[in-house]
């Protein structure tokens, strides 16, 4: 167990347990800007006991077997003040260094997770919108097979549903062409198709009645024309996952289509549920608790008057597939915060359904607005939301622009990579180091400087370690697995913070939030500034401690590393 606090807190158990009379007594270990950590536990036990709690604490402090882990000392009205010992900080970082998991624990009880992330629609852009569930699904994803669960990758693309009626329609009017997709306008295809839509009777009748024909799938032709326009996204999901460097492929589409041949049983069990109702000549479900804007009860509809199911029947139908099919115990959905109603809303009709019970359980990992300097969503200069691929093209042209005038060293092609990987890191990080539920303001300058809580700065501090392994002339590996010293502050102190990134990831993972990861970055490349400031390495007084502080640096990249691959963020050895 690489936490002190972890450890510590089993030790001091029986202590508690002791004085307690009882088993099952929970020291409370937190971080403490008084000591290195503190138990609060005595307080609560106190008040149990009927007792006075610095007594009670006192007590605790004399039945503790602690020796060698951490002095104790009772605080204030019987807090318990740990203060570890630099032997056993010494030896608790040199298990980290041993582990290939840098002392990360394992999940206690690994899962099969599915993971719902970016989910752009066929034939329109990917914009602004879709890097933010983008980024923050492909982390936890990473984050999630780290600790040990089966994550399955799904991207539920919008792959089915009336738009597709005018697109096949206008396809047809253009003799079966798609064309080349236009990567600076991706969607242009479907808003020449809604143009005619708006503009003819005669057009929107004939894409309504192609979509009863898409929908009864019993047309060669025009199941043969949509599969070409959900292949020709595909490309284009693909070419942009790839510049941007995430995890999603092909093989994880898992679009609304997927789901339509399933629905009519789903509808049949909604309805031997005792689900079923009608409204409007539509089918719904009464979903207890939600209400329109006055106040009435909101049906959730899954099958409209005209017989065509919806993007709720696909995604109830969607859970049932998750935990039945797949025997997902975990659903994770990373779309933004306007849909949580309709999530809600979905996961109870399933749990009506007696589905998604537990152990199988829902969360939606939401997020705000990336926003311009207008404080309104980001837009291009065509005044539509900006498009993702031209943020990313951006962000490495910007990451290129940075190197070319840093690295003279480096061959052309090897500048080429690296400045790529500073500015897609850059983008990441300022999307991932931001607390998700907030809005923020895309700014390029603060994202690719080199000072702050941003990638090129945590970038920076990793190649600056690898940096001083170049002038050692030795490599980290050789000296990772030694037992530091830790006698200086700055030594403690970061010996300490390399041993909270269990904690970080866990803590990360328990709120969906990678922003928690980044602040534990940076703090710890913060930490590692310090410790480089106060504590020569290279010129260290004795070769004893020239290797002991060598292997705490050694240990800091490993875990700078680590840390940004799990944000999807490549750490290069040079800069
Ligand atoms: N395609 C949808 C959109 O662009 C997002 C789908 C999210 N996933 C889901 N299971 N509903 O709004």
């Amino acid at each position: 167990m690489a936490d002190p606090l972890v450890t510590v807190a089993s030790l001091l158990a029986p202590a508690f347990e002791r004085v307690a009379g009882r088993g099952g007594v929970d020291p409370v270990v937190r971080p403490s800007d008084r000591a290195h950590a503190q138990a609060n536990g005595a307080l609560p036990l106190a008040k149990e006991l009927g007792r006075n709690p610095r007594e009670v604490a006192t007590e605790i402090v004399a039945a503790a077997a602690l020796d060698g882990v951490a002095a104790l000392e009772v605080a204030g009205p019987g807090f318990i003040n740990l203060t570890f010992t630099a032997e056993f900080l010494a030896g608790q970082v040199a298990l980290v260094a041993a582990d290939d998991h840098l002392g990360v624990r394992p999940a206690a009880a690994p899962e099969t997770v599915v993971v719902d992330y970016s989910a752009p629609n066929v034939a329109k852009e990917m914009h602004v919108g879709h890097l933010r569930t983008t980024l923050i699904g492909d982390a936890l994803v990473r984050m999630l097979g780290f600790v040990g669960h089966r994550v399955i990758r799904e991207n539920h693309i919008g792959d089915w549903g009336t738009p597709f009626g005018m697109l096949i329609e206008h396809v047809i009017d253009l003799g079966g062409e798609l064309g080349e997709i236009d990567l600076t306008d991706p969607g242009a295809l479907y808003k020449q198709a809604r143009a005619k839509f708006d503009a003819s009777d005669e057009f929107k009748e004939r894409a309504r009645q192609r979509v009863t024909l898409l929908q009864s799938r019993s047309d060669p032709m025009t199941m043969e024309l949509w599969q070409r326009l959900v292949d020709q996204s595909a490309d284009y999901f693909d070419l942009v996952y790839g510049r941007l460097g995430v995890l999603l492929r092909r093989e994880d589409i898992v679009g609304e289509s997927f789901y339509q041949p399933m629905m009519p049983a789903v509808i049949e069990r909604l309805d031997a549920a005792g689900l079923l109702d009608e409204s409007d000549g539509a089918k719904v479900v009464w979903v207890p608790g939600f209400t329109n804007r006055e106040g009435d009860p909101l049906p959730l509809i899954v099958q409209a008057r005209t017989g065509g199911f919806n993007y709720a029947t696909s995604d109830i139908t969607c859970v049932l597939d998750r935990v039945e099919r797949l025997h997902a115990t975990l659903l994770v959905y990373c779309i933004g915060t306007p849909q949580s109603q309709h999530l809600q809303m979905v996961w109870k009709a399933t749990e009506m359904l007696g589905v998604l019970v537990p152990p199988a359980r829902a969360v939606h990992v939401n997020n705000g607005n990336v926003l311009g300097e207008d404080r309104k969503i980001l837009k291009s200069r065509s005044g539509e939301p900006a498009m993702l691929l031209d943020l990313v093209d951006a962000a490495i042209e910007r990451g290129r622009a940075i190197v070319a005038d840093r690295t003279p060293d480096l061959s052309a092609d090897e500048r080429d990579e690296l400045g790529r990987t500073i500015g897609i890191g850059a983008l990441k990080y300022a999307e991932l180091s931001t607390d998700r539920i907030k809005d923020y303001v895309f700014d390029w300058d603060r994202m690719l400087s080199f000072e702050g809580n941003t990638a090129p700065y945590l970038q920076y501090a990793h190649a600056r370690i690898h940096s001083i392994f170049r002038r050692a002339e030795v490599s980290p590996d050789s000296v990772l697995g030694q037992t530091p010293l830790l006698g200086e502050p700055a030594e403690l102190q970061l010996a300490l913070k390399l041993l909270a990134y269990d904690g970080a990831v866990a803590e990360t993972l328990e709120r969906w939030s990678p922003h928690r990861l980044c602040t534990y970055l940076f703090e710890l490349a913060q930490d590692f500034t310090a410790f480089y400031d106060a504590c020569p390495v290279l010129k260290a007084p004795s070769d004893e401690l020239r290797t002991s502080r060598l292997a705490l640096a050694a240990l800091t990249a490993r875990v700078l590393a680590s840390g940004l691959g799990l944000l999807g963020i490549d750490a290069p050895e040079r800069m």
